[in-house]
């Protein structure tokens, strides 16, 4: 898995930037739907201490040594042949490093958890706009507009023409939008921006579809996927490294594709407690999407390479304030 990665992300010639980022913390999942059962890869990778034990597999019955199983990904769908484990470790050697080594331990601290005291009038369920309750109770005639927020290459981002006055449960018609509020009794404003998932006849019906649509050529992983019907998803909270001294995507290589959100929440929303995206931490914001993905789109098969460099680039220790845990694929479970 890893040397797949380090390659897509960080070719030889880079080695300098595989440095850089050696403490980066990833999270590949790619999850199988089956009709009748799930079947789950998840990969979690620390960076730091590594051991076998960072990969597991939520799916013994399938695991013939039960801590790996091997998907793939040229075979065509329905065929479940899975190459033995030997053909694909062989010449990957796992390093045995000590997990709480006094070398490296004298730098770890444990940070306290962010409490993100913003307000949310509005936040995103099973693909709907709704308006919380303490929002409503609390702020009399309370009227939202809604702006959808559009792509503009890789490197700007718009906001569509507003749906004035939008009501609760209101039906998204893009990935991400911003919220304005306004309570007439109080005359205050508020303002969000929100990431869920639009429901796409196209995106359900991926089985379907053939060949990549990308004008980016390089032979990313998830191409392959697509074609073979997969959801895709690349997902990296803010800057990427496609898009540091990297020219990013004419298109969006992936189907859900949360560049756009980062950026406009870079732009636009500065919270005031670090961490925090408004009333949510930013790794409940980055988990909540991978989870909608599965609300909205639970009977596809999907690739989703979701991975975070801000919690632990330049320093490891605000890891510690990224609690959770992964119960299974479909009801994650989040600990905050
Ligand atoms: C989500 O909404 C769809 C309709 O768009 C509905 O069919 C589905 O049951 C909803 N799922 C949940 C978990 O509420
Ligand atoms: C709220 O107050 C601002 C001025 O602070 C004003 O421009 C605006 O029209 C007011 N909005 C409402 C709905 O009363
Ligand atoms: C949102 O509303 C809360 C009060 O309910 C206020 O403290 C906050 O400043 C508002 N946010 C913005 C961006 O105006």
């Amino acid at each position: 898995m890893s040397s797949l990665v380090w390659d897509v992300l960080y070719p030889s010639s880079k080695i300098r930037a595989v440095m850089a980022v050696s403490l980066v913390w990833i999270i590949i999942t790619s999850i199988f739907y089956k009709r009748n059962a799930y079947q789950s890869v998840l990969i979690n990778s620390w960076g730091g201490p590594s051991s076998a034990s960072n990969i597991k597999v939520q799916n013994p019955g399938r695991s013939e040594d039960n801590s790996l199983n091997w998907v793939d990904f040229t075979a065509p769908i329905g065929n479940n042949r899975t190459p033995s484990k030997d053909d694909q470790v062989k010449n990957c050697v796992i390093p045995q490093l000590l997990e709480n080594d006094p070398v490296m331990m004298k730098f770890y601290k444990k940070l306290a958890p962010p409490k993100c005291t913003d307000e949310e009038w509005l936040y995103v369920e099973n693909g709907t706009v709704r308006f919380s309750k303490s929002a409503i109770l609390k702020h009399k005639r309370l009227t939202c507009d809604y702006y959808p927020l559009i792509r503009d290459g890789d490197f700007a981002i718009k906001y569509g023409a507003p749906v004035k006055n939008i009501a609760d449960g209101h039906k998204m018609t893009s990935d991400f939008f911003k919220g304005v509020c306004r309570s007439l009794a109080t005359n205050e404003t508020n303002l969000s921006i929100y990431s869920g998932i639009h429901y796409s006849e196209d995106r359900a019906k991926r089985k379907k579809y053939e060949g990549a649509t990308t004008l980016d050529k390089f032979p990313f992983f998830w191409h392959d996927a697509r074609k073979r019907g997969y959801l895709t998803s690349w997902c990296n909270a803010v800057s990427g490294p496609f898009n540091w001294r990297m020219l990013g995507f004419n298109e969006a290589p992936t189907d859900f594709y949360t560049r756009p959100y980062y950026m406009a929440v870079k732009k636009d929303l500065k919270s005031k407690v670090a961490h925090c995206i408004r009333a949510r931490t930013e790794s409940r914001v980055w988990l909540d999407y991978f989870k909608d993905i599965f609300l909205m789109y639970p009977k596809q098969r999907k690739f989703l390479f979701h991975f975070s460099a801000d919690f632990s680039h330049d320093d490891n220790n605000p890891m510690t304030i990224v609690r959770f845990r992964f119960c299974n694929c479909c009801s994650c479970c989040f600990v905050f």
